[in-house]
């Protein structure tokens, strides 16, 4: 059977070890880590992750604060925002959740937070800096799915890992960070997407595979070679009446079929899932602490 690769146990771990960090950096520096988060609009997923963040924020120690925006507020209140928590020393991480409304430009609005402050990595300076294996902030989810490798000795040196999905959040940071040349990474890497005629034909391939495409149990054992480790990045809602609530949460992968051929699996939920908030957390420290020099 595969090993379960238990993120909610790790991402405690890290959590734990945050908290301890703090309070030194709090005690020896006079810092308190400070996370600012904009929420724009009412999309339900989004309250449920802001609100996550900012308990996970209370739980460390850290100062933190939401700013609620209406739905059809203009782009230039949200710039005016993140312009006066670039300037806030208060403030070390500023995250705006996406998606955005329509009338909204993504990039104009990630363009607008500092570097030094884009704990969620989206910035083209930080992108860049991956792409080059350079120094800076690294995506959560991605960052996260490295820690799951290392902490389970999951080695990448020489493997083939096949990442499904093309996301500036997740397909392409962790594909670059598989791809780095460093002794945790070295992967030979695949990033496949909806164009491929037959995503089976590189998955049959992979050693590793990260699924990370948003549709419930693409994933099925009829596409995996026996011994692949699962790295399951989906959250997907699907209907079961046998459920209190009427649905349940699923991943990118057939969980049932897959963990019978694989050698390590990501739970959903409790895999992924857990370790972006605490790589969140670990972002806003590391700001705080100054470890990147912009
Ligand atoms: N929306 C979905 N995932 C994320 C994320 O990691 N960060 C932000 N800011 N928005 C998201």
């Amino acid at each position: 059977m595969a090993i379960i690769i238990d993120g909610k146990l790790v991402a405690e771990k890290i959590r734990n070890d945050i908290k301890v960090k703090t309070e030194i950096l709090s005690r020896e520096r006079g810092i308190k880590p400070g996370l600012a988060l904009l929420l724009v609009g009412n999309n339900p997923a989004s309250e449920i992750y802001v609100n996550m963040k900012f308990k996970a924020c209370q739980q460390l120690g850290f100062h933190s604060l939401i700013k609620r925006l209406p739905d059809d507020v203009n782009e230039h209140e949200a710039l005016g925002i993140i312009a006066q928590w670039n300037n806030d020393s208060s403030i070390h991480g500023i995250l705006v959740q996406l998606p955005l409304p329509k009338q909204i430009n993504e990039n104009r609005v990630i363009n607008a937070i500092s570097p030094s402050k884009d704990v969620d990595g989206f910035h083209p300076v930080n992108a860049g800096n991956l792409m080059l294996g350079l120094p800076g902030f690294v995506p959560c989810t991605p960052a996260g799915i490295m820690e799951l490798f290392n902490h389970y000795n999951i080695s990448l040196k020489g493997k083939h890992a096949v990442v499904i999905g093309r996301s500036n959040i997740v397909g392409k940071p962790i594909a670059n960070l598989m791809l780095q040349k460093n002794q945790n990474a070295n992967a030979i890497v695949t990033l496949c997407h909806s164009q491929a005629e037959d995503i089976s034909y590189y998955t049959k391939q992979a050693d590793i595979i990260v699924a990370a495409i948003g549709v419930a149990n693409f994933v099925k054992a009829d596409m995996v070679k026996d011994g692949v480790v699962i790295i399951d990045v989906g959250i997907n809602r699907i209907d079961d009446a046998g459920t209190e609530k009427g649905y349940k949460i699923v991943g990118d992968v057939d969980y049932q079929e897959v963990s019978h051929k694989a050698a390590a699996i990501t739970p959903v939920p409790g895999g992924v899932g857990p370790m972006t908030i605490a790589m969140l957390m670990s972002n806003t420290y590391d700001s705080a602490s100054g470890k990147y020099a912009f």
